[in-house]
């Protein structure tokens, strides 16, 4: 008697061959939706990914600098995310693998890697870039509350000096009357 897989088509040997191939050359996939991501601060980012792979990864989120290096937050699919001190109440994983920064600051800026690690111990990393740019609008309406309160305080002093002037011919019409008093009433009189 043959053995069974001798009976199968050799048609089907070779998509089984391919099946096989494919699961070990593309055991995980990862797919970043955007790789370069702009936030201004305090607003969050998400960076977005697709993952697919076999069996339950591991999933490390490591965020790198110029002067820094640090885990941000590692969990395995469908467990509970391990969120590093410094992140905590700021970071949101996401059951996909995706991950929030919220709060952002300036040096926030920098590189966020992810690792995808199978049971196998094989692993894929995929990077994106975040840049975190200042607030502009802040810096606008510092400014026109400044212009505002230069200009209330130039009408004041507008107002100042058209007061002191009224009062300046008020005591002046008011000296000169007081010195010739006699010379009005005889100017009046003779009408
Ligand atoms: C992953 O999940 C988050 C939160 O539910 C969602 O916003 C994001 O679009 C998802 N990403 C992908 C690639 O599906
Ligand atoms: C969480 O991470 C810290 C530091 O990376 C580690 O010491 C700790 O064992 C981790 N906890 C769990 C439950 O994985």
């Amino acid at each position: 008697m043959r053995p069974a897989w001798i009976c199968l088509s050799q048609n089907t040997q070779i998509l089984y061959f391919i099946f096989f191939l494919s699961n070990y050359t593309q055991a995980i996939t990862i797919q970043v939706e955007r790789s370069t991501i702009t936030a201004p601060v305090q607003a969050s980012a998400l960076f977005s990914v697709d993952i697919t792979c076999t069996g339950t990864p591991g999933i490390t989120w490591m965020f790198r600098s110029v002067s820094r290096q640090h885990s941000i937050a590692a969990w395995t699919f469908g467990g509970p995310a391990n969120v590093t001190e410094m992140y905590e109440g700021r970071v949101q994983t996401h059951p996909n693998g995706s991950l929030t920064v919220g709060d952002l600051r300036l040096h926030d800026s920098g590189y966020y890697t992810l690792t995808v690690t199978e049971a196998s111990g094989s692993s894929k990393d995929a990077c994106m870039l975040l840049s975190v740019t200042e607030v502009l609008y802040e810096d606008i309406q510092y400014f026109i509350v400044f212009i505002i309160v230069l200009g209330l305080l130039s009408a004041f002093l507008m107002l100042c000096m058209w007061l002191l002037n009224k009062l300046h011919n008020y005591i002046k019409a008011w000296r000169q009357r007081r010195r010739l008093p006699e010379h009005n009433e005889t100017e009046l009189q003779p009408l």
